[in-house]
């Protein structure tokens, strides 16, 4: 591609008006690997200028690995006998909590399938009690799609903000990927719901998952355009045993980094973590993600008894960088990148 038509395409991206679907296009099919380094270039001044070179850190605790939907693609479905299944009490999940924020942790992340035994009122339970406790620390949910009423319920509860990924934005290929119990308006109502309830919320899709083309890839760009969410969470798609997708190949490691980079100059302020599928497919995920434009980790703080078994997919990291106990090694990595840990809130600011 010539200087011209890169240098073009970049200032498309970085206005305030609407991207056309082309100029998405040809950034995800026409960069060589030169323009590739160049957009991870800027991608990152761009998060040193509204982030320094702090990454900010929350603490994931993966509070239950049953789950009442059979998403093709996930290791946790509930049609998969292979998987191992737990979930954690709530004074287990405060225990956490305590941990989490003794080794510094701002923000705890509840994440888990969507477990008819964890429902709206034993959660908001759970949240209300981390909420008298901690009363400075952000808390985020991650536990699916749920009512207007769920939502509402655990907002009062104290919940301040909540991950739920869109998957794709192309209503086939939903399909493809989900049940038929699944709907594809539900997951877009549940968006909706909190974006107005004042959730920071975080959204997001696989890379490379199956059936995935570039075309779907626009739509999700376009969708999170028109969606603005704060939080950003994207990662390669992982073939998970025991799921109809086992022998697929994963989504690819480059792919994922140009998407952050491409991501991080549209949103310039977005929280957009380092995830741990990344970091599962390649060494040195986390920092590659950061060189990229990412700015955000999660180390894992999940008991280490069931941290195994939540298995979305095949050999899913949970050591090292990605763990709580390995803050010492994150922190070295990020030092090694003239990064550097943040622990403070992080909250989405205009
Ligand atoms: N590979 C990668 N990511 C996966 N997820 C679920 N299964 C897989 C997989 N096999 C992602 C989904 C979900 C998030 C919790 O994990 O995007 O929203
Ligand atoms: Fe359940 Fe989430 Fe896995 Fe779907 S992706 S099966 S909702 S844990």
């Amino acid at each position: 591609m010539g200087e011209n038509d890169f240098e073009n395409l970049l200032r498309q991206i970085v206005s305030p008006d609407r991207v056309p679907a082309e100029v998405w296009h040809r950034l995800l099919t026409q960069l060589d690997d030169g323009e590739r380094e160049s957009l991870a270039l800027l991608a990152r001044k761009v998060a040193q200028r509204h982030f320094g070179k702090g990454v900010y850190v929350r603490a994931l605790i993966e509070i239950s690995s049953y789950c009442r939907n059979n998403c093709r693609y996930c290791g946790l479905r509930c049609s998969n006998s292979l998987a191992q299944r737990y979930r954690l009490g709530k004074e287990q999940i405060l225990e956490c909590c305590r941990e989490a924020a003794a080794l510094g942790f701002n923000t705890f992340v509840l994440q888990g399938g969507e477990d008819p035994q964890q429902s709206d009122e034993w959660l908001a339970d759970v949240v209300a009690a981390i909420r008298a406790e901690f009363p400075d620390k952000a808390i985020t949910l991650s536990v699916g799609e749920r009512s207007t009423g769920g939502y509402t319920m655990l907002r009062s509860a104290g919940a301040d903000r909540y991950l739920l990924r869109h998957e794709t934005a192309n209503e086939e290929h939903y399909s493809f990927l989900h049940p038929q119990t699944m709907d594809f308006y539900n997951r877009r109502r549940c968006l909706v719901d909190l974006k107005s309830l004042g959730y920071q919320v975080g959204s997001g899709m696989m890379i490379g998952s199956p059936g995935q083309t570039v075309e779907h890839l626009v739509e999700d760009l376009m969708l999170l355009d028109r969606l603005q969410p704060q939080m950003i969470g994207i990662g390669p798609f992982i073939p998970a045993a025991g799921t109809p997708f086992a022998g697929e190949k994963p989504g690819s490691v480059d792919d994922t980094l140009l998407l952050i980079s491409l991501l991080r100059l549209r949103f310039p302020r977005a929280l957009i973590p380092a995830t741990t599928a990344l970091a599962t497919l390649c060494d040195n995920g986390t920092q590659r993600a950061v060189l990229a434009g990412a700015n955000v980790v999660m180390p894992n703080i999940t008991p280490l008894a069931c941290r195994s078994k939540y298995a979305i997919y095949d050999n899913k990291k949970s050591d090292g960088s990605e763990s709580a106990e390995g803050l010492r090694t994150l922190s070295e990595q990020l030092e090694n990148i003239g990064y550097l840990i943040d622990f403070s809130r992080g909250d989405y600011h205009l």
